[in-house]
């Protein structure tokens, strides 16, 4: 990715229609995966905006400091429209309050509050590396395909911003701290933070659901993570592939599954 070219786009979705409680194909463990996610995004995203944010003045070129700021109008737009997806799960009938409130707590007032600055923006260097990922596995298999197309169309259009982005937090972590310590520091973090908050809310929505010791939510499980999309391997993957000491965002050429979702999106650049 070429800097200079990150985008801010605009897509506006509204949900006012009803979708299917588990609506990746009716498989309520994918559908909650895909869900907690949406919970956790908002938290996140607000993390990274402030973690980037604080260490701005300390980055070297103006390039990437424009990089930055496009990066946080991003950021925040993703989280502008996945709390939009908050009334549908309200709908559903989940509680989902409490939970928010558990993750915004841990994420700000835990998390950010114990580690420093440089730290704050290394475990924000590693969870861009995870999403920026994750983005791609599902954009090559096509994992929402069995989704409602308004809903592809919410997680692709982030997946390819994602992607777009996927060098800018790691440059701004070289620029302010290079040592590979910090890193590896991140990228810890970053794992701890991701799996337990996805699992936690997981969890909790199918618990809510009844569907926590069903044999189907576990066949599911059993089906994401080591037999068919095998998340559980390509997230050894990424891990080790962070911790090549000549690893950089932009070396994977993966711009290409972005081109149709942004040509889809072309409209609504705004800056
Ligand atoms: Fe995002
Ligand atoms: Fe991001």
């Amino acid at each position: 990715m070429a800097l200079g070219r990150i985008t801010h786009r605009k897509p506006d979705f509204t949900f006012d229609e009803e979708f299917e409680k588990h609506w990746l194909g009716g498989s309520a463990f994918k559908t909650h995966f895909l869900n907690s996610l949406t919970l956790i995004f908002p938290a996140g995203e607000k993390y990274f905006i402030r973690s980037v944010k604080n260490v701005l003045s300390r980055v070297k070129t103006k390039k990437l400091t424009s990089e930055a700021k496009q990066f946080i109008k991003q950021e925040i737009q993703h989280s502008i429209e996945h709390e939009k997806f908050f009334s549908v799960l309200e709908k559903q009938g989940y509680e989902i309050r409490p939970l928010l409130k558990v993750i915004d707590n841990l994420v700000s007032k835990k998390l950010e509050v114990f580690f420093a600055k440089e730290s704050n923006i290394s475990i924000t260097a590693g969870l861009e590396h995870i999403t920026a990922l994750l983005a791609e596995i599902s954009l090559e298999e096509n994992f929402l395909k069995e989704a409602p197309q308004k809903i592809q169309d919410l997680f692709n259009w982030h997946a390819a911003e994602e992607i777009e982005h996927r060098s800018v937090a790691f440059d701004v972590l070289n620029d302010v701290d290079p040592r590979y310590e910090q890193r590896l520091i991140g990228i810890i973090i970053a794992y701890i933070a991701m799996s337990t908050f996805a699992g936690v809310c997981t969890i909790n929505l199918l618990h809510q659901d009844k569907m926590l010791f069903k044999k189907k939510t576990f066949q599911d499980f059993t089906s994401m993570f080591f037999t068919d999309e095998k998340l559980f391997f390509k997230a050894i993957s990424i891990f080790f592939r962070y911790l090549d000491p000549d690893f950089h965002p932009d070396k994977s050429d993966v711009d290409g599954l972005t081109k149709d979702i942004f040509n889809k999106f072309q409209s609504l650049k705004v800056a």
